[in-house]
């Protein structure tokens, strides 16, 4: 039996927007009645176009935001709406690694500094000196060197950076790590040393992994469970794998078909139209005015997500008709390989940089 760590049940929010003295405010939907379970242990990625909702939905889940509707519960517990010392024991057991690298590290501290300050604040009764070498532990468990603590954020690559950010993350001893795009700021050579660390950190201290990412190659290396969210809601979700060779939802189609091929072009799975507004969203399927499967009756409700036989959930009320099971796979996925061709050479790559690297670790200005 797994164990559930994250769980969400009908999670909404809802933002006013454009409202004054005489005006009501409307409403924009940024997640829309969201249901996820999180496995204790499984690296979980959501993805979907930029707007979609995927930064709500994991600020929702740290509980940065109140939601409109709905619940979450981390390791058991009720979190939507809790407040004081109990918000307190949920940012120790789920944290947050932040997209860029280069902003979200205050220049004016050293990295004893910025990564002693979560200890100080969750492990008060910490002295100083074993504050230093808890530092130290952290440095070296991200693959820095501790001697490099009193070093100023300027002093380090953006790899680096990323990594000072996680040892931060590390430093309540959290539960659940939640990356918001947490390797598209790096260089590509570099994305896959901070991927590999975050898997390997995962399997070592027995971490859940939430990420959120746009690269479907990142995605298919790291997570495995996949959701796939399209203006505020999640129209597939299911084992990464599955996802990736048996996509079913017309949206996911053509997002897998997006990814461009070893030769460097891209095919995309003709959608019309634009992304509509998240402030009026279509009736019934939200994506049924880009859909090219699209029936009337894809106007009249709420597609639920079905399951489909195959351990993934999907939100079509066509699935059947449009995928069957015994069907070929469908067009999109060679392309993937093309993604999982790129990141052996990656991981390539990596290889001979990590030979390199063994010797001297340096700090790079
Ligand atoms: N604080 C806010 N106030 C109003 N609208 C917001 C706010 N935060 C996000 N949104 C809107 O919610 C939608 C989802 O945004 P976001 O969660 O950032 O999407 P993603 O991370 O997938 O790009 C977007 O339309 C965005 O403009
Ligand atoms: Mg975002």
């Amino acid at each position: 039996m797994t164990d559930v760590i994250v769980q969400a049940k009908g999670l909404a929010k809802r933002f006013p927007v454009g409202g004054s003295t005489f005006r009501k405010p409307r409403l924009l939907h940024a997640v829309d009645g969201v249901d996820l379970t999180v496995n204790e242990g499984e690296t979980f990625a959501i993805v979907g176009e930029s707007g979609c909702g995927k930064s709500t939905l994991a600020r929702l889940l740290m509980r940065l935001l109140t939601p409109t509707e709905g619940q979450i519960t981390i390791d058991g517990r009720d979190m939507s709406t809790v407040t004081g010392p109990d918000l307190r024991a949920l940012r120790r057991d789920v944290q947050f690694i932040f997209q860029d690298p280069f902003s979200s590290l205050n220049p004016r501290l050293s990295v004893a500094r910025l990564v002693g300050e979560p200890l100080e604040a969750h492990r008060p009764e910490m002295r100083a000196a074993d504050r230093r070498s808890e530092v130290a532990r952290l440095l070296r468990q991200v693959g820095l060197r501790p001697e490099h603590m009193d070093r100023y954020p300027h002093e380090f690559s953006g790899g680096q950076r990323q990594r000072i950010g996680i040892a931060r993350a590390l430093a309540s001893g959290p539960k659940v790590l939640i990356g918001d795009e947490p390797v598209s700021a790096l260089d590509v050579s570099v994305q896959a040393q901070v991927v590999n660390l975050l898997s390997d950190l995962r399997d070592q201290l027995g971490l859940t992994l939430i990420v959120i990412a746009h690269d479907l190659a990142v995605i298919r290396q790291m997570s495995d469970r996949v959701a796939v969210m399209y203006l505020g809601r999640i129209v597939e979700t299911g084992p990464t794998d599955a996802i990736f060779d048996h996509p079913r939802h017309p949206y996911t189609r053509a997002l897998l078909s997006a990814i461009p091929g070893p030769e460097g072009g891209t095919e995309k799975l003709a959608l019309s139209g634009e992304t509509p507004s998240p402030m009026d969203p279509p009736s019934g399927c939200h994506f049924r005015t880009r859909c090219p499967f699209a029936e009337s009756r894809c106007a009249d409700g709420r597609p639920p997500l079905e399951e489909t036989g195959t351990g993934t959930s999907v939100a079509c009320i066509r699935w059947r008709e449009i995928a069957p099971d015994d069907a070929e796979p469908p067009a999109p996925a060679p392309r993937t390989q093309g993604a999982m061709q790129r990141f052996d050479m990656y991981r390539r790559a990596l290889a001979a940089q990590d030979k390199k690297n063994d010797t001297r670790q340096e700090v790079t200005k």
